[in-house]
């Protein structure tokens, strides 16, 4: 690789305000700096700096009546430009780079110029390339640099083929000498598509490359490098395989386009697919009258037009100084870097103008290449033109790099570009509330369009929206109704979302419009004729009964001990009496105590102890006297336990609080429960294991919808429960406590089973992934 550098200053003259001289008192100085390793012999690059001198005294002399440019060649210096073999190109502020290509090996600088102007911000990258592009060439790349008025042309030259070229271009680190440009390393794939010579061939290659494609691990961005043939194959192959969708990215370079004098992409229109995002880039070098890259060509070009740039900025300054004072020309002169735009923005259009009319063209026609995108995005809803159609969006050429109007992948960037959809959707409180303004017109509201306007302005498109004539909905569909709140309140039904009005289904089994703006719960048999959106909403399900009442204190007495333990010590008082009266008879020093004389009168005294009574004689001997010992200690401990855990009870009035399934599964000889007839509720009931969840179902009533008036005086009665969904249930009480100001009601802490509610849309809408990413 080797370089050439031209460069050119003004040598700076003390100034206060404006270091940087004045045009008029100072001729430009360019100094040219030549990299010797570009040339085989110091000959020849002595008689290439050499010429170089005399072309540009010569143009200088000619093209400038007044003024002049100094020009100095370096020739001992040791600049080593060593680069990639494409050229980054400066800045556009900087200066200005063309690089000197070899035709036919233009792709790789499109690609880097792509890269440096960030218009290519792929991460991963999957390159697909056909056969015919692998063969090794040369490559020259000259980048004339403008750097604080500096121009240089580097020539780059590499010897690998034009894919692994094309490849560095696109994934390898920058140079270091464009710190300030932050670009992301691409990691990348690449496969080859054998060019077979018959259309059915070359299909099923095609297909087998795509079909066993990992789009999960290596992305959705492809770059195809093919034939025009191959690109059409590619093109339909990709699109049956539903690989070009919203999310996905294609861009096809067309290699032959020149070539074959079909540089008319209206034929690809066909190819497009709904929601993809395609892009073609191809040759339009017309080949009739390109003419052979010279060196010197280029820089007699670049000159002319820079000491044309330079003779306008002297008039200019000419004017200006015969206008005002020393002092004043001083203050108001162009600095340094105000020059340098200047300068830089009139060789443009003087470079451009030579581009454009051939007959001043230097160097002949150069290299050209377009950049076609595509609009895809909604065609199936616009009846105008329901067709894809493609953007000229812009050009490349060597000198001005990439010069786009608009972005590669619109789609991308701006969505659906601010088109009108249609959607669909019907009264539906509060999920969607549509409404009549005063004027006539009709209004959207309630949160499912929550979801919709945010969509649309992420997607950018407006909506319009399709209500069809829904018997059940309309007749309260009236505004005044809405006026009131407590009105409103009357209105709302939650849980209304499985059954939707079949005119809006069809309307979206027909695609006829983007999605229904409606809540509908996700279930199996409408999944048959529509696809669900990812859930927008999750209900969950708990239960309302009346609210709860302190227990009865009539026999809390007995409540510290459970009955078993009230019978074990009935028991026992009943055993301990006989067993008494035997140890007391048997016993060998027993005495005639009375009191102590029969079963009957043992069991009397047990009872007595365990009153802590006591008795009037105790018996004689030690074995009865150990055994009511024993009994006296049990008495203790049974009296103690008793009255502490009376107090207990005393100080917390008991509740009859239903709080789990499990609570109302005990009470049900008392209560009894529903839920709202078709709920999604009793699928999942029929389709649970656990046995709590059978009996639910098994003793469930399913309420009408009808019949909500007198279902709430059985709730407030605690003869009832009512299982829906939660948020249903919180506006229950609500507004039976704006109606009737009391709350009679308690909502269940257990929470099961979530109902996920979403919108529907089309099958196979390409749509749906995006919509679920936002
Ligand atoms: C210098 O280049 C010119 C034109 O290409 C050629 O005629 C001349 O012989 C060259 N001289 C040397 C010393 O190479
Ligand atoms: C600039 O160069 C021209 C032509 O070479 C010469 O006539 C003129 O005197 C120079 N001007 C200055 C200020 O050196
Ligand atoms: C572009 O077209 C020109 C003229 O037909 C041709 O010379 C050049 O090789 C083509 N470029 C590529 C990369 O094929
Ligand atoms: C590649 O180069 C070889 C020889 O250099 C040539 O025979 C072949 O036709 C070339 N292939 C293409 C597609 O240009
Ligand atoms: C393309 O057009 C040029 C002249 O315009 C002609 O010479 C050439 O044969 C054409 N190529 C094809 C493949 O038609
Ligand atoms: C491209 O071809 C179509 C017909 O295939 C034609 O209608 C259109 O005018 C052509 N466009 C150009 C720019 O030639
Ligand atoms: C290519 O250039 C020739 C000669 O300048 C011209 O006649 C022809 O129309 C051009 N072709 C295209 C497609 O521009
Ligand atoms: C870029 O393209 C636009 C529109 O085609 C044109 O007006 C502008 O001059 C071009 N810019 C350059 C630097 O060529
Ligand atoms: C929406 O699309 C229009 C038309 O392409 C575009 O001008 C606008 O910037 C886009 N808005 C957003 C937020 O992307
Ligand atoms: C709307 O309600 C008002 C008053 O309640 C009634 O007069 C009007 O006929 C209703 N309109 C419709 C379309 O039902
Ligand atoms: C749409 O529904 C069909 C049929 O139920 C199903 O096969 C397909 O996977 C669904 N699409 C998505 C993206 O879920
Ligand atoms: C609910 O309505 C259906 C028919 O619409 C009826 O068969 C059923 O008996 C009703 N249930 C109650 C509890 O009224």
């Amino acid at each position: 690789m080797i370089s050439v550098l031209l460069l050119l200053w003004c040598v700076t003259y003390g100034n206060s305000h404006n270091d940087f001289p004045s045009l008029v008192t100072k001729n430009a100085t360019m100094a040219v700096i030549i990299d010797k390793s570009l040339f085989a012999t110091k000959d020849e690059y002595r008689n290439v700096t050499g010429m170089m001198h005399d072309l540009i005294a010569d143009i200088v002399r000619k093209e400038m009546q007044i003024g002049g440019i100094v020009v100095h060649i370096f020739r001992d210096t040791n600049v080593n430009l060593r680069q990639d073999p494409d050229c980054p190109r400066i800045p556009d502020m900087d200066g200005m780079s063309v690089p000197l290509i070899v035709p036919g090996n233009e792709l790789s600088q499109i690609f880097l110029d792509l890269r440096m102007m960030n218009i290519l911000t792929w991460n991963m990258i999957n390159i697909l390339h056909d056969d015919t592009f692998g063969n090794k060439s040369d490559s020259i790349v000259i980048a004339i640099i403008v750097t604080q008025i500096l121009l240089s042309n580097s020539v780059c030259i590499s010897d690998r083929d034009t894919i692994s070229r094309v490849m560095k271009a696109i994934s390898n680190r920058l140079p270091n000498r464009l710190p300030n440009k932050q670009l992301n390393i691409i990691s990348r794939s690449i496969f080859t598509l054998k060019h077979d010579t018959t259309k059915g061939e070359r299909r099923n290659s095609v297909k087998k490359v795509l079909d066993d494609f990992h789009v999960e691990q290596l992305g959705h961005c492809f770059l195809v490098i093919a034939t025009i043939d191959m690109v059409a194959d590619v093109m339909s192959v990709a699109r049956s395989l539903k690989m070009v969708r919203p999310d996905s990215q294609w861009l096809y370079v067309i290699t032959d386009g020149a070539m074959q004098n079909r540089t008319n992409m209206t034929a690809y229109v066909d190819l497009l697919a709904e929601g993809g995002n395609v892009a073609f880039m191809y040759n339009v070098t017309n080949s009739s009258d390109y003419c052979k890259v010279e060196l010197m060509c280029y820089v007699q070009e670049l000159i002319q037009a820079l000491a044309k740039a330079l003779e306008y900025s002297l008039k200019n300054e000419i004017n200006l100084f015969k206008r005002f004072e020393e002092e004043n020309f001083q203050m108001i002169r162009l600095t340094k870097h105000e020059r340098r735009t200047e300068l830089l923005k009139n060789v443009r259009i003087l470079l451009s103008s030579q581009n454009t009319l051939a007959s001043k063209g230097i160097c002949g026609r150069r290299l050209s290449w377009k950049f076609s995108s595509s609009i895809t995005w909604g065609n199936f809803f616009s009846h105008d033109k329901n067709v894809a159609h493609l953007l000229d969006i812009g050009t490349w050429t060597p000198g001005f790099g990439v010069n786009l109007t608009d972005m590669i992948f619109p789609h991308i960037a701006h969505g659906f570009r601010g088109i009108n959809l249609p959607i669909a959707s019907y009264h539906n409180p509060p999920w969607q509330i549509i409404s009549v303004s005063k004027t006539g017109q009709k209004m959207y509201g309630g949160l499912v369009f929550d979801a919709i306007n945010y969509l649309s302005l992420k997607l950018n498109f407006s909506y319009a929206v399709i209500t069809p004539e829904v018997t059940r909905s309309l007749n309260s569909w009236n505004t005044s109704r809405f006026a009131k709140l407590g009105e409103k309140i009357n209105e709302m039904t939650m849980s209304a979302t499985r059954k939707v009005p079949k005119e809006v289904i069809d309307l979206v089994r027909e695609r006829k419009v983007l999605l229904a703006a409606c809540a509908v719960t996700v279930n199996e048999q409408e999944k048959s004729t529509v696809n669900f959106t990812v859930p927008i909403f999750v209900q969950t399900y708990s239960f309302l009964t009346s609210r709860p009442r302190q227990l009865s204190r009539a026999l809390l007495f007995a409540s510290p001990f459970t009955e078993e333990t009230w019978a074990c010590l009935a028991a026992s008082i009943i055993i301990m009496g006989p067993f008494l009266y035997l140890v007391h008879k048997y016993s060998p020093y027993s005495i005639k105590t009375s009191g102590l004389n029969s079963s009957w009168q043992c069991v009397w005294y047990v009872y007595g102890a365990l009153l802590q009574q006591g008795g009037m004689y105790l018996p004689q001997c030690d074995s009865a006297r150990l055994l009511i010992g024993i009994w006296w200690l049990i008495v203790m401990v049974l009296v103690a336990t008793y009255s502490g855990s009376l107090v207990a009870f005393l100080t917390f009035p008991r509740i009859d609080t239903i709080l789990t399934v499990d609570d109302l599964i005990a009470r049900k000889d008392r209560i009894t429960w529903g839920f709202p007839n078709g709920s999604f509720f009793e699928t999942y009931l029929q389709n649970a294991e656990e046995p709590k969840y059978h009996i639910l179902l098994s003793r469930a009533r399913r309420h009408n919808d009808t019949e909500d008036e007198k279902l709430l005086e059985c709730i407030k009665e605690g003869k009832h429960a009512l299982i829906d969904w939660r948020s249903s249930l919180r506006f229950l009480m609500r507004k039976d406590l704006l109606l009737t100001g009391g709350c009679h009601f308690s909502l269940s802490t257990d929470e099961f089973l979530d109902e996920p509610i979403a919108m529907i849309i089309p099958h196979d809408s390409p749509y749906l992934p995006v919509i679920n990413a936002e």
